[in-house]
């Protein structure tokens, strides 16, 4: 059956045969990490760019061993004036495999401003002829000395108003050279948000509350737009919103931030070498336009009577409000020994279907053994409705209200559609949660409760033109986390045509797919896959709803493994880590929260933890030595600021500030110094394995001797030899004491472990532990033994559990709480809080039982015994790399004729080899037979081995667990356990 599907294809592979170079083609090209299929623009900021590219076979099935063996690239500078020179660069055939982060080797670097296209080819074994060349790819280098370029610039202002509300700001420019216009390149930021018109249209509308986030003062985003196509000769003109976004005083409390500033520089080069600049100075023109008021927590007030048509056009003629000069203001970098004006160097926020690119098949269940029956009724939205929300249920309450659900806690704002009078206002409120529990069917009560809110008041005010066909309302700068919108006032009734919700984070790319038989897990992953989106806002953030929204440093460190395997976000961490680093004092230290001044130094070790958790998980995720060669030492240092307190204070008092925070009530929290000594000892070893990756040498002696002595002390301190367990006996202080390497000696890891599964077993298999030890401890059930146990935790629905928050009286969660036990609690209690999301790397990890961090991709997915298989009989999961897909379905004793059997899918993409590990399928069990595309390939008695298709088979026989070396194809494996 399983060929059956591939039939037509497999009739035109044996056609082309022939050829077979016609076989395999070239896919998802990256340069400098940039995916350039999701690019309109593709701006490198570095003379020595990086190329990754994937190799597509046609047909895997047959195409099994894709290895690629020599690559070719070539560069050329495209010539825009008589006078420039031409640039061309090719690499020849080069014999390599490399396929991702593969150098620019060129005679000199790229120049700074510059135009260039490149093209690709590579061969693979067993070929003598190459791959096509890819098309043409065109790209351009940055002004990679920005900040310099800027500072060099005197007549270049920061402009703004500290006399009105200037929010729109204009400029006209006549374009009169005979010569033709060759390339037209704008530098613009405006704090704290900007929006950017030319000759009547936003040069990008899905891009929103642009420039990221940062500490303002250190480090200041611009965003370069390529106009070249955009530019009239004759008069053109320049419009640019401003919001107050993050730089706002309200919100930040900082009496240096706001008002709202632009800089902008646009450079016009002709064909002829003649240059024009268009500065941001004095000659531009500013007033308050139809934003009354805007924050990030409160919203925006907006009145569509100010509006000017064509503000943004030339011979703009206003009549009606006062444009004036504005002001000459500071810059955010007020101490340019510190501070930085830096390219924004990743994907900008934006809504809709912009802002989610995907690499994998959300729909496809062809391929595994899954059936829409096995999924369970996922609740919420699908992202196969590209970003853009529907309500699903609409009521008018007894006060008149309209409220709208819209069946999934998202993060955005909603395009709303008016009918009425000029002059009439419309009060729009949003909420996660409604006053009365869901199952309530009487509407008439249904109200918002925003409780939870806090002090953002989450609420948008419109006031209307009185067009006759209507209106579109939708806010500009300030974005909201909610499920139920209510609209207070509205002059007309509003259908749910009249209402359309757009998904907003930064833009990224789907790369993970993960669905089982278990429809709690699969809920559970909806809720992480949407939670991890809502905190994605150009820096990772806790929440997207109260007044809070920050990038705390303890959620990015917990969540960013399950980040990495369900979004490309490579360039966003990028840049987070930049901001962290900012933040470093010279003694190492960092504070607990980034961007911003708001946090404290020196932060929590479980928060600090972020910087070297980050540098490490991007590592192991993209492959990418380079990362850990830039951020090595400012790991290093965080680790020795870390250390210098320790010296003072050792294990047994190390410091800490929130410890294994937010256990479920009525469960005390676990003992802080265990807590904190956990990360300390937890980053030491990430150091270590760094250094020994960038083969420091000497680092490596120093501090695998520190982590021993730390692992000896961290036994000794904590553990308790008259009870024989950890500080206080929680669940947290074994889990992390295991999860810990080297910590527990050998003789007593059963002990301690037997202890933690009775006290998991006496609290009814629940977890006691708070967001720290969650982290670790269903990894260390599965490695230890207890996978079984992971699984019936995972599959509980009573409180405190992950299933409670969407199987329980009061809502359907289609998030994560920040409080395992919400319902009952009133402020402090967010709907969609991402640091519970660190058991999302569990499901890739362990249940499908992927590793990309080694030589091979390494498949283990760990089995439930045959007893419990019920709790997850069937799992289908993708992982896009950067070599291409890799897929795992399996379901238990499919064919029933075979007891105690497995079937495995798996496929490896090209140029990649794995080992598919296969776990007995119960305890004692023992490999009797394994199957490939039904041929025997290895069996117990030795009689039928045959060496088929170059699998490599090794049976370890300690723990009786297979191991199949396999190349790149489709695989489907049959393993047979008595
Ligand atoms: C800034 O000005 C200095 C001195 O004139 C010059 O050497 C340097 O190249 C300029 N930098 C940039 C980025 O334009
Ligand atoms: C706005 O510009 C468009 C296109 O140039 C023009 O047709 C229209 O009359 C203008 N409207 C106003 C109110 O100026
Ligand atoms: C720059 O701004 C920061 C943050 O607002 C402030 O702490 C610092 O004193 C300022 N520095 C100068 C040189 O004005």
């Amino acid at each position: 059956m399983f060929y059956v599907r591939y039939f037509s294809t497999l009739l035109l592979i044996l056609l082309w045969s022939a050829n077979d170079a016609h076989n395999f083609s070239l896919f998802d090209i990256r340069i400098d990490h940039w995916k350039i299929n999701t690019r309109r623009d593709l701006v490198i900021n570095t003379p020595k760019p990086r190329f990754s590219w994937k190799i597509h076979a046609l047909d895997d099935i047959l195409h099994r061993n894709i290895q690629q063996i020599a690559y070719q690239i070539q560069i050329y500078s495209v010539k825009l004036t008589q006078q420039d020179e031409l640039y061309q660069w090719d690499s020849e055939r080069i014999i390599s495999s490399q396929s991702i982060h593969v150098a620019y080797t060129g005679h000199h670097d790229l120049l700074h401003s510059t135009f260039y296209r490149f093209r690709l080819r590579v061969w693979i074994n067993n070929s003598v002829v190459a791959c096509k060349w890819i098309e043409w790819i065109q790209f351009r280098t940055a002004i990679f000395n920005l900040h310099e370029y800027i500072i060099n610039n005197t007549d270049l202002l920061w402009i703004g108003s500290t006399e009105i509300n200037m929010n729109e700001l204009r400029k006209e420019f006549n374009v009169s050279n005979a010569s033709p216009v060759k390339s037209a390149i704008v530098y613009l930021s405006g704090l704290g948000y900007y929006e950017f018109y030319l000759n009547g249209n936003n040069v990008d509308p899905s891009r929103k509350l642009d420039p990221g986030w940062t500490t303002y003062e250190k480090r200041t985003l611009l965003v370069s737009f390529d106009l070249t196509a955009n530019i009239s000769v004759g008069m053109n003109a320049i419009g640019v919103k401003l919001g107050n976004g993050w730089y706002s005083q309200e919100q930040h409390g900082k009496e240096t931030y706001s008002p709202p500033r632009l800089i902008f520089t646009l450079s016009i080069l002709f064909e002829n070498g003649d240059q024009m600049q268009v500065l941001s100075d004095q000659t531009w023109l500013g007033r308050e336009g139809s934003i009354k008021h805007d924050s990030v927590y409160n919203g925006e007030i907006y009145d569509r009577r100010s509006d000017r048509l064509n503000w943004t056009r030339p011979a703009f003629n206003d009549s009606r409000s006062a444009w004036i000069t504005p002001e000459s203001l500071k810059s955010p970098i007020n101490d340019t020994s510190v501070g930085l004006l830096v390219l924004q160097d990743m994907p900008p926020i934006r809504a809709g279907s912009d802002a989610l690119h995907t690499e994998v098949m959300i729909d496809s269940l062809e391929y595994g053994y899954l059936n829409h029956k096995d999924l369970g009724n996922i609740k919420g939205a699908s992202f196969a409705d590209g970003g853009i929300i529907k309500p699903v249920d609409m009521w008018i309450s007894d006060s008149g209200v309209q409220t709208f659900d819209l069946g999934q806690n998202i993060v955005g704002w909603c395009r709303l559609k008016f009918q009425g009078p000029s002059g009439f206002g419309t009060y729009i409120r949003h909420a996660e949660i409604l006053v009365q529990p869901v199952v309530s069917t009487n509407h008439a009560t249904h109200n918002l409760n925003t409780e939870n809110l806090r002090n953002a008041t989450a609420s948008d005010m419109y006031i209307l033109r009185g067009d006759r066909l209507g209106e579109v309302y939708e806010p500009s700068f300030t974005i909201h986390g909610f499920r139920y919108l209510s609209v207070f006032g509205a002059p007309n009734y509003l259908t749910t045509d009249n209402v359309e919700c757009l998904v907003v984070h930064s833009e990224t790319t789907l790369k993970g797919h993960f669905t089982t038989s278990n429809p709690i897990i699969n809920q559970i992953q909806h809720n992480i896959q949407w939670g991890q989106l809502s905190n994605l806002m150009s820096v990772p953030t806790d929440c997207p709803q109260r007044d809070e929204r920050r990038g705390w440093l303890g959620d990015a460190a917990l969540s960013v493994d399950e980040a990495l395997y369900n979004f490309d976000l490579i360039k966003f961490y990028l840049n987070f880590l930049n901001l962290i680093v900012d933040m470093q004092l010279p003694n190492g230290a960092i504070p607990d929260i980034v961007p911003g001044g708001g946090g404290i130094y020196p932060a929590d070790p479980n928060w600090g933890a972020a910087l070297p958790k980050i540098t490490w998980q991007l590592y192991r995720h993209y492959g990418d030595r380079q990362i850990l060669e830039d951020y090595y030492d400012h790991v290093r240092a965080y680790i020795e600021n870390v250390r210098s307190g320790y010296n003072d204070t050792g294990l047994k008092n190390l410091f800490w500030r929130y410890g294994d925070w937010l256990p479920p009530s009525p469960f005390p929290r676990t003992n802080e110094h265990l807590t904190s000594s956990f990360a300390f000892l937890h980053n030491v070893y990430i150091l270590l394995n760094m250094s020994q990756i960038l083969e420091k040498k000497h680092d490596t002696d120093i501090y695998s001797l520190f982590y021993q002595q730390l692992a000896e002390e961290f036994h000794h301190v904590f553990f308790n030899t008259t009870s024989n367990y950890y500080a206080d006996g929680m669940q947290a202080a074994q889990v992390l004491a295991l999860a810990l390497p080297g910590v527990v000696p050998p003789t007593i890891r059963n002990v301690v472990l037997n202890y933690l599964v009775n006290n998991i077993n006496l609290n009814g298999n629940h977890a006691t532990t708070g967001i720290v030890s969650m982290a670790q401890l269903y990894p260390v059930l599965s490695d230890n033994g207890y996978h079984d146990l992971a699984l019936e935790m995972i599959s509980l629905t009573t409180y405190p559990s992950y299933g409670y928050m969407f199987t329980n009286p009061y809502e359907n969660a289609t998030t994560l709480w920040e409080l395992l036990n919400a319902p009952f609690l009133g402020p402090m209690s967010s709907r969609n809080h991402i640091m519970y999301g660190s058991i999302g790397a569990w499901f890739y990890a362990h249940l499908a039982g992927i590793d990309l961090s080694s030589e091979f991709i390494t498949i283990r997915p760990r089995m439930a015994s045959e007893i419990k298989k019920h709790l997850m009989t069937k799992l289908d999961c993708q992982l896009s790399t950067l070599y291409g897909l890799v897929r795992i379905a399996y379901t238990r004793d499919e064919r029933d004729t075979l007891p105690n059997s497995i079937l495995l899918r798996i496929t490896i993409p090209p140029n990649t080899r794995a080992r598919i590990i296969f776990e007995p399928l119960f305890v004692g069990g023992q490999c009797e037979k394994l199957i490939e595309s039904d041929t025997v390939i290895w069996a117990l008695d030795n009689t039928t081995i045959i060496n088929h298709q170059k699998i490599e088979i090794e049976k370890n026989v300690a723990t009786n667990l297979m191991n199949a070396y396999i190349e790149s194809g489709q695989y489907e494996f049959q393993a047979l356990w008595i």
